[in-house]
């Protein structure tokens, strides 16, 4: 049977690093109460005229190659998770084919917010799985700084910017993605989404002027479901799978909130040091937390090892991955 294993990973974030004392400057907030309920200390933010979302993710997607030896014109797909693309359209795969030279590729954009990587993981891995694609990008990736209110302190400490990609390729041996659970529930557009830029609320001068185009979050609102969410799929596809804490070697938890991964962590039964975070560094990315993380822990994973993805996000959107780890990191040059 084909699976598709994961068998390179980059990373992309930008260089201007905002912190919590900067943010202090901003709007009515500090440190220690930023650290504190989300330790959050910075983000990365992608300044200047012009720049999108594409610019991170070919970062990404060029080291794959780079690290991969091959060449764009043999992917056959790629497939960006983002809610934060270059433009309404086309999309940014359009674009991100078109700069890395993907003559060969076709692909699209899929919008699951938080969850947009696990969501892309999970399809790129059945084009994979059906043999009818050798090589599939997933990438993952927002701009969330072209959506937040600075003038926000209840959203703005927790975004920043960031993309991440893995490269998908058949293996016959038992590695690679395993199982996946994925959820959705549109009732959540009411707790997180962004009011106008849609068909429903085109922009105007209105929707400018009553600062729709960001990102509205009713905060405690969506902790709660998130807590719940990500620890009742992570605790679901353990158990489907007839695993235990002990046969995990790393949860990889979508970066929102740390209390809402230590929640996830504690439910499933594992210590700190079986999981992977960084959102002290960069905040929350949206959809490139997840891709991000494989990217800074890629060196510490061995092959064979058991990962438990999970995420939760706006839509609501939310679910667990099980993956297979396909190689050693620390080989990787
Ligand atoms: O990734 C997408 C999914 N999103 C999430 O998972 C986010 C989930 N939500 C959260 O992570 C948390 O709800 C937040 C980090 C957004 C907020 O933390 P919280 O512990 O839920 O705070 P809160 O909204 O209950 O606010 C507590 C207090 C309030 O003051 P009062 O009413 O108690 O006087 C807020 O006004 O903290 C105040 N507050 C702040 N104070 C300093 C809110 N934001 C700030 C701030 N700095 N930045």
């Amino acid at each position: 049977m084909i699976k598709a294993a994961i068998t390179a990973v980059g990373g992309y974030v930008p260089e201007y690093i905002l912190t919590n004392d900067e943010l202090s400057t901003m709007v009515e907030t500090n440190d220690e109460w930023i650290t504190t309920r989300t330790g959050i200390k910075e983000r990365r933010i992608l300044k200047g005229e012009g720049r999108g979302l594409s610019e991170m993710c070919v970062g990404a997607a060029n080291e794959i190659l780079k690290k991969r030896g091959i060449s764009a014109e043999e992917l056959d797909l790629v497939i960006v998770g983002t809610i934060t693309g270059d433009y309404g359209f086309p999309s940014t795969s359009n674009v991100v084919c078109d700069k890395i030279g993907a003559k060969n590729a076709w692909g699209f954009d899929l919008s699951a917010a938080c969850s947009g990587f696990i969501y892309a993981l999970a399809t790129g891995a059945q084009f994979i799985e059906t043999g009818r694609y050798k090589k599939v990008m997933v990438i993952g990736g927002d701009k969330m700084s072209s959506i937040i209110d600075y003038t926000d302190r209840a959203t703005c400490i927790i975004f920043g910017d960031g993309a991440g990609a893995v490269l998908l390729e058949p293996t016959t041996e038992d590695l690679g993605v395993k199982d996946f659970i994925l959820k959705a529930d549109g009732a959540g557009r009411n707790y997180l989404c962004m009011h106008a830029g849609g068909s429903v609320l085109p922009a105007s001068h209105e929707t400018v002027d009553k600062r729709q185009h960001y990102v509205y979050q009713e905060g405690q609102a969506v902790f709660k479901f998130a807590v719940k969410g990500m620890a009742d799929v992570s605790a679901e596809i353990l158990e489907k799978n007839n695993l235990t804490s002990n046969d995990i070697q790393w949860l990889v938890p979508h970066q929102a909130n740390k209390r809402i991964v230590d929640a996830t962590a504690s439910r499933i039964g594992l210590n700190e040091d079986k999981i992977m975070m960084n959102i002290e560094r960069y905040g929350n990315t949206t959809a490139g937390t997840i891709p991000l993380l494989l990217w800074d822990y890629e060196k510490q994973l061995k092959k064979g090892d058991n990962l438990i993805i999970s995420a939760f996000g706006g839509g609501f959107t939310w679910g667990s991955v099980w993956v297979k780890w396909a190689y050693d990191g620390s080989k990787v040059k």
